[in-house]
């Protein structure tokens, strides 16, 4: 078989497309904060500092949700630092990534930019080198009305009504050995469940999510989950999962079919908590928070213990090809595909590092190519999410056996269907999609991410290499769609119903 058959039916479906699986992740690492999304004095900056031009790009690119402000540095953060007025806040080290840490932007700025941006926060608390007090403080400082002494320091810093942040991170990567502050499972279990006990005596609408493994490879997964979740499961509403795909750690087919891992992983970690619902006889379901995903050349980084204390440093400075947007493409057809049980997904990081939007101190942003499927993908998956019946051919990769080349996630609102599809191989790859189920189709049109070089890349002098472009020869003849996907590439086909 050398073309792919898809059928789609209206009557299957996965649920509805989650406003939270478009979000993102500003963490205080290398020039996401500084010179990123904040840089006082850069020609596109407001008075405030954020960066106009690193906003605009923001919602162009659809995000919906931003976790901050870590990742590995909330472990050793103490978010009094960065509140109140900037000339008294306190230069600290930051152990995570050895980053002198001004404390210049802190939650006050995070949550001006936010509204900028017209986003939801998933807010992080700091479990490695603090715990159930300072993660109650920043609740009653964010949330409480006012007339306390926490509620009433923000108040003095100028908000006079408290932000309502819904959606805590209970720490991050507690079973990481680089977290500072790193805990077993059953350490981390019991701290997130009186961390939590605590934040929702302060605000009962908070929706929590606790520390899954960092990823699937280490020794623990699956084993951390149990744990955690034995301590903490009545207090939490999700658990959350990591993963970064290699594009240089492996074989060129491992790192196109990376979605695999990620359906695997998504899988395990919802087998394990609903396997601590039934041993716990409780008929409440957690959701998985994907909060942390991405292409990264992970295994070039030399570690935390290669770098020198700097401000703002220049690290993971990733650069992305056309291969890595069709993988990061195909990972949000996986999580669109798992959003019956994926309530929040966060891909890391918003700017420079590991990121779809890259800046230059005092000079431009831009889009790199990962920015693309992204930003397709959130503005046009909406209403319900088909269950897709595909066939394909197949590819060998060395880690997942044999993968269809074809990856896709479909979905329909009112009168607009939207096929999102990736094409893992190298010849182009025809498709068939039966519609029979559908009203009638017109104004189809084909858009896609790719290019005859599939390692081209936007660069600060070649911004636009790689865009989405307008494909030929996609046509629907009655209730059967084709087009030819080209190789390695993102596509969107959208038709109107009527
Ligand atoms: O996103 C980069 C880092 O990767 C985060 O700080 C950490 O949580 C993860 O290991």
């Amino acid at each position: 078989m050398d073309s792919a058959k898809l059928t789609l039916d209206p009557a299957f479906e996965v649920g509805p497309v989650g406003k939270r699986l478009f979000g993102s992740f500003v963490e205080h690492m290398g020039r996401c904060v500084y010179t990123g999304v904040f840089e006082p004095g850069h020609p596109r900056a407001g008075e405030d500092g954020l960066r106009r031009d690193v906003i605009e790009l923001t919602r162009e690119m659809g995000v919906t949700t931003v976790r901050y402000p870590g990742g590995n540095f909330v472990s050793n953060y103490e978010w009094e630092d960065g509140v109140g007025p900037a000339s008294e806040r306190p230069t600290r080290l930051d152990l995570a990534w050895k980053q002198i840490e001004t404390n210049a932007f802190g939650l006050d700025e995070f949550m001006t930019w936010l509204r900028e941006v017209d986003a939801e926060p998933v807010m992080a608390v700091n479990l490695g080198t603090r715990g159930v007090k300072e993660a109650r403080d920043l609740v009653e400082y964010a949330n409480f009305p006012g007339g306390t002494r926490w509620s009433d320091l923000r108040i003095k810093h100028g908000v006079p009504e408290p932000y309502g942040i819904r959606v805590w991170c209970l720490g991050n990567e507690m079973d990481g050995p680089w977290q500072i502050g790193g805990k077993t499972a059953d350490e981390y279990g019991r701290l997130a469940y009186e961390a939590a006990k605590a934040m929702r005596r302060v605000d009962p609408g908070l929706e929590l999510i606790a520390c899954g493994s960092s990823n699937m490879r280490i020794p623990t997964f699956g084993s951390w989950e149990a744990t955690v979740l034995e301590h903490c499961y009545d207090q939490v509403d999700y658990i959350s999962a990591h993963s970064y795909y290699d594009p240089v750690g492996g074989g060129r087919a491992d790192f196109l079919a990376s979605a695999v891992e990620m359906e695997q992983q998504i899988e395990g970690v919802i087998a394990t908590a609903d396997h601590v619902a039934a041993k716990l006889g409780s008929g409440k379901r957690l959701k998985v928070s994907f909060d942390e995903w991405n292409v990264w050349s992970q295994s070039l980084f030399g570690g935390e213990n290669s770098l020198d204390w700097e401000h703002a440093p220049r690290i993971i400075e990733e650069e992305y090809d056309v291969a890595g947007a069709a993988v990061v493409g195909s990972l949000l057809i996986t999580l669109l595909n798992h959003a019956d049980r994926v309530g929040i997904a966060c891909q890391a990081q918003l700017a420079n590092v590991i990121a779809p939007i890259r800046t230059e101190p005092g000079g431009p942003a831009w889009r790199q190519t990962i920015f693309h499927p992204f930003a397709l993908t959130a503005a046009h998956a909406r209403g319900r999410i088909l269950r897709v019946q595909a066939t394909a051919p197949a590819m060998p990769t060395e880690r997942y056996g044999e993968v269809p080349v074809l990856a896709t996630a479909a979905t329909l609102d009112d009168d607009r269907l939207a096929v999102f599809a990736v094409n893992r191989g190298d010849r182009p790859l025809p498709v068939e999609i039966d519609l029979r189920g559908l009203p009638r189709a017109t104004d189809l049109s084909h858009v896609t991410v790719a290019d005859d070089d599939t390692g081209a890349r936007n660069t600060e002098s070649e911004p636009r290499r790689v865009e989405p472009r307008a494909a030929d020869g996609a046509k629907i003849d009655r209730d059967r769609l084709t087009a030819v996907l080209p190789p390695v590439s993102f596509n969107l086909l959208r038709a109107r119903l009527s």
